[in-house]
């Protein structure tokens, strides 16, 4: 797996790599970063001097810095994942990439889809990866719904519906679209392995932010299949499901159930060779088919897509959320905000 071309940066064992961001997120980069046999985490690079203290005391032996050009400096790095705000992530990000280092950067990949096309350009000039995190698509439970999708016992996908509510956490920079949608548009994306047509969206400021904190979001595939997704960040009820409905089966990822990750429901509502004769047997009808919750082998997400941008590197291959994939999501995400702005009018996705 590790290349022995003279030069390549896979000729030594380690990656060293470096963090941007020790905020909420960049905690769990750190961990994960520095538990990986094939990595070494040289530096964490922190703007806010108390964040930094505490990576200090966490990562004694990490080199420690405030400022990007400052973690650019340190020897021998091949590599830097950010994990900063959503509108720092396109001038870091080019910084990395033009510095020579591949890149893992959080969702979005950027605010404007001409900064996407950039970084995917120099990517490719710079002959570096730059990939995504869009860790759910990382998610053995997302990938087991697929693989349950795919089979013929599914039928035909009717729809998806995605549920992401809770109290904040609420960012200053984006919206409540912004901030979660992302994680739904790339489930479906890679559920249904294409891009949507269009789509529309309205939304609410309910927490008197400036921005919108409620939204939703009807996303238009192919053959009629809709995909419709809740984010908020003002409901008490903390939701993290994704369903997909087809012909024959019904399929449920629930991110919060530790024990039953993945259902699936084998009644389908096509069925049309019985006819009920009153509501409570319509009812039985209904609930009829087992319930099965597929065994998945625990991983974490985040490793698992830390892992993804270490072979990709050592392969030298595009990663599954490359910077194409990454564009596509913030697409929608730029379709949404015209809808918005056109009290919820059907947007195409160029
Ligand atoms: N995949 C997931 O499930 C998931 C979950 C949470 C957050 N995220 C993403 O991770 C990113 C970070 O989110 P967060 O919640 O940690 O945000 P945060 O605001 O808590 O942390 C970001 C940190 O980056 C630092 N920072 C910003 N610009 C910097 C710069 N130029 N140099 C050095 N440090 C800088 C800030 O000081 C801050 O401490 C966001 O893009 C968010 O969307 C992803």
């Amino acid at each position: 797996m590790l290349s022995a071309v003279p030069g390549d940066v896979t000729m030594t064992k380690e990656l060293r790599i470096g963090l941007l961001g020790y905020g909420y997120w960049g905690p769990n980069y750190a961990r994960v970063l520095s538990e990986l046999a094939e990595v070494e985490l040289a530096g964490i690079c922190e703007a806010a001097p108390e964040r930094l203290r505490r990576a200090a005391q966490r990562y004694p032996h990490v080199a420690l810095c405030r400022t990007v050009e400052e973690l650019l400096q340190l020897p021998r790095l091949d590599a830097v994942v950010i994990s900063t705000s959503a509108a720092t992530h396109f001038p870091l990000a080019q910084a990395v990439l033009a510095s020579g280092r591949h890149v893992l950067v959080e969702k979005p990949l950027a605010l404007r889809i001409e900064d996407c096309e950039r970084l995917i350009e120099l990517a490719a000039r710079q002959q570096k990866i730059l990939m995504v995190a869009h860790t759910f698509v990382y998610n053995a439970g997302i990938q087991r719904m697929k693989h349950e999708m795919r089979r013929e016992e599914f039928g035909r996908i009717y729809y998806l519906h995605a549920t992401r509510t809770n109290l904040g956490p609420i960012r200053m920079d984006v919206n409540a679209i912004w901030d979660l949608a992302p994680h739904d548009i790339s489930i479906f994306n890679y559920l249904l392995d294409e891009q949507p047509q269009w789509v529309s969206a309205v939304g609410t400021c309910v927490l008197e932010n400036p921005r919108e904190d409620v939204g939703f979001l009807t996303l238009g595939y192919r053959n009629g299949v809709i995909g419709n997704i809740h984010v908020s960040w003002a409901d008490p009820n903390k939701v993290r499901e994704v369903v997909a409905v087809g012909s024959q089966r019904r399929v449920v990822f629930n991110d919060l159930n530790d024990l039953e990750r993945v259902r699936v429901y084998e009644k389908g509502v096509s069925v049309g060779d019985r006819t009920a004769e009153s509501y409570g047997e319509f009812k039985l009808l209904v609930r009829d088919g087992d319930i099965i919750s597929p065994h998945i082998d625990p991983s974490e997400p985040l490793k698992n897509q830390c892992m993804e941008f270490l072979e990709s590197i050592q392969q030298q291959r595009r990663p599954l959320t490359d910077g194409e994939f990454g564009a596509q999501v913030v697409r929608v995400l730029l379709a949404a905000d015209a809808s918005l702005r056109a009290g919820g009018q059907r947007q195409e996705i160029r």
